[in-house]
């Protein structure tokens, strides 16, 4: 979604935030802006479209300064355009928004009143009004006046021509981050626009403010009282968010997958107890064992994981397990009685629809954990107690590793529940041993890349495919179709196999693509069946499989195996060549892979 760089410091900055924006880009956007101090005001420039149009109108000539702010803007309120896109600008004053601002209507109508002219349709340009409106000679007091009179959302950065090298920030609901550096300090939405610059980062929290000069960075609440704030080190460096070779980001991310697994669950595993030790959990063995109820909350991919988890949690820790679209759970009124375990799972750690529904979990007396990727993000630290996924930055828009990280943590969690109620010490081990062998089995599965793409060729101009799989690998199926969807934009629906029967199966004829999980499990005979059914209305049959399969294989117009594994692992590998299969169709239809239209990396709007 939107993405925010501000930098002040003692050399010209118009280059760099072009930068910034481009390690935003991923997150999703249909504008941007860049505007910078001068000493006769604030120049600006702003383009629809993508940052190199942006990059293409600057003349670094003339927008030259050494203080400036840049957004990327994914439309809320007014199309995407160049009035629309920010920065904002009233008087002397520019600022950049993220979130939305809930009672721009009403504040609007004041401000008209008051004689304001507004060029765009935006919530944002009210608050740039509004900041001027109450500007009496010190900026951060104006933001801090404004912001009291403001309903909503916002992550923002703002600068007054005449208080140069000056960049207020301040934070309800979006993320900031201030990077603290050596005679320059930066501040932006996400730690990918500052990684160039330093790895020493603040974490805003909500209600705070912060006011960032050349030499220092000063953070106070929204009462005007001084907030100590903890500088971090951030873990990872710049060769992470790079493409390191591969065409895109998801490609790269696809192939990283046996090392992100492996690190979901290094250090975590004990092999000679076939156990489990989740530090970050900080749940005693007696309220592992008290565990009576869990509610998994999520969006997307990451709900799908959580789907996963239900499938496994209940088969092996026997704990009931209800998943829930985090959008639903905090208007529907949930029950949360004593012994319910609420896991929240969210790759960026940001989803607005997730990090409410904790909070209303929260509200209700659920012990919380979270399950999370990016390190301090809002998720991150408003859990009592969490595992970090450790997948490393994840740029692709479409999940991948983030969900084979996240099914990872759920293994090793369905592990430690089951280890304190059913599952033995052996059973345990023999797990364990399976979960290690899982990276060098999804290489095997990435081999098949080539095989996989020559599929893509021949399905590449369909406009609709089904996908079916049953008990764990139904949401596989789910998870494969929206891959396809994000980012082919070819119509997609996943089906627990069974229920096409019920509807779908009217669809099906010699221009519907099935793509089937049958893997050898339990469900096994039951999914050939569903695969005979499709064959007898002719319809085109991709299925993935276990090696070895002759069954399923023979009724199938194309075969992909992954080798033999365990029931608890099988989605670790069943899911890989479905995100190959995506890839290699939206490649060949020339689709932008890493920023599929109209999405965003982290939803930060309801
Ligand atoms: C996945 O490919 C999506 N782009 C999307 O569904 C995503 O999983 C969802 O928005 C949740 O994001 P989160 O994990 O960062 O909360």
């Amino acid at each position: 979604m939107c993405g925010i760089v501000g930098i002040t410091g003692d050399s010209q900055v118009a280059a760099s935030l072009l930068e910034g924006l481009r390690r935003l880009e991923y997150r999703g956007y249909d504008s941007a802006g860049i505007a910078v101090q001068q000493p006769e005001g604030i120049a600006c420039v702003k383009r629809q479209g993508k940052i190199q149009e942006l990059a293409d109108a600057v003349d670094p000539d003339e927008l030259t300064g050494i203080c400036g702010i840049a957004h990327t803007r994914w439309a809320t309120h007014g199309e995407p355009s160049q009035v629309n896109a920010h920065p904002h600008q009233d008087g002397r004053i520019a600022l950049v928004h993220n979130g939305i601002i809930e009672n721009y209507q009403a504040l609007k109508q004041k401000l008209e009143e008051k004689g304001h002219e507004f060029a765009s349709e935006t919530d944002t340009e009210v608050l740039v009004h509004l900041i001027n409106d109450q500007y009496e000679g010190k900026l951060e007091d104006a933001v801090r006046r404004s912001l009291k009179l403001v309903e909503g959302t916002y992550g923002i950065a703002v600068m007054h021509a005449d208080e140069p090298g000056k960049i207020v920030g301040a934070r309800r609901g979006s993320p900031l981050v201030v990077g603290v550096g050596d005679g320059f300090n930066v501040l932006a939405s996400d730690v990918a626009a500052i990684l160039g610059h330093t790895k020493q980062v603040i974490y805003l929290d909500d209600w705070d403010m912060a006011v960032l000069t050349p030499d220092g960075v000063q953070t106070f609440d929204i009462d005007n009282q001084s907030v100590d704030k903890e500088i971090e080190e951030i873990t990872w460096g710049l060769e992470q968010i790079q493409k390191g070779g591969f065409a895109h980001y998801m490609l790269k991310e696809i192939f990283e997958q046996p090392e992100t697994i492996r690190d979901a669950f290094r250090g975590r595993i004990l092999p000679a107890s076939g156990d489990v030790k989740l530090g970050g959990l900080q749940l005693t063995d007696w309220e592992l064992r008290n565990i009576r109820r869990i509610i998994i909350l999520a969006c997307g991919t990451s709900y799908h994981a959580g789907l996963v988890g239900e499938y496994l949690i209940e088969e092996y820790a026997r704990i009931p397990v209800e998943v829930e679209y985090a959008s639903e759970f905090r208007y529907r009124s949930p029950i949360i009685e004593p012994g319910t375990l609420c896991i929240v799972i969210s790759q960026s750690g940001e989803t607005i629809d997730t990090l409410e529904a904790m909070r209303e979990a929260k509200r209700r007396g659920a012990k919380v954990i979270g399950i999370t990727n990016v390190v301090g993000s809002t998720i991150a630290r408003e859990t009592e107690c969490g595992v970090y996924i450790h997948a490393g930055p994840e740029i692709g828009v479409a999940s991948t590793k983030a969900f084979t990280s996240q099914v990872t943590i759920l293994i090793l969690i369905t592990l430690l529940l089951g280890r304190r109620n059913h599952i033995n010490a052996e059973y345990g081990m023999e797990i364990i041993e399976e979960l290690q062998k899982v990276p060098d089995k999804i290489r095997q599965v990435l081999d098949q890349s080539e095989a996989i793409k020559d599929i893509a060729r021949v399905y590449a101009n369909h406009s609709n495919c089904l996908y079916l799989g049953r008990g764990v690998n139904y949401p596989i199926a789910l998870e494969g179709a929206l891959k396809l969807k994000e980012i082919s934009y070819i119509h997609a629906e996943g089906y627990p196999a069974a229920e096409m029967k019920h509807g779908p199966i009217a669809l099906i004829d010699p221009n519907m693509p099935v793509v089937v999980i049958g893997t050898r499990d339990a469900s096994y005979e039951k999914i050939r069946g569903n695969v005979q059914e499709v064959r007898a209305r002719r319809g085109k049959i991709i299925s993935v499989v276990s090696e070895g399969d002759t069954e399923i294989a023979s009724l199938s117009d194309h075969v992909l195996t992954i080798p033999r594994c365990r029931g608890m692992v099988t989605p670790l590998l069943s899911v890989v060549p479905l995100q190959l299969l995506a890839y290699h169709i939206a490649v060949l239809r020339g689709e932008d892979v890493d920023q599929p239209r109209n999405l965003a990396k982290a939803v930060t709007v309801e």
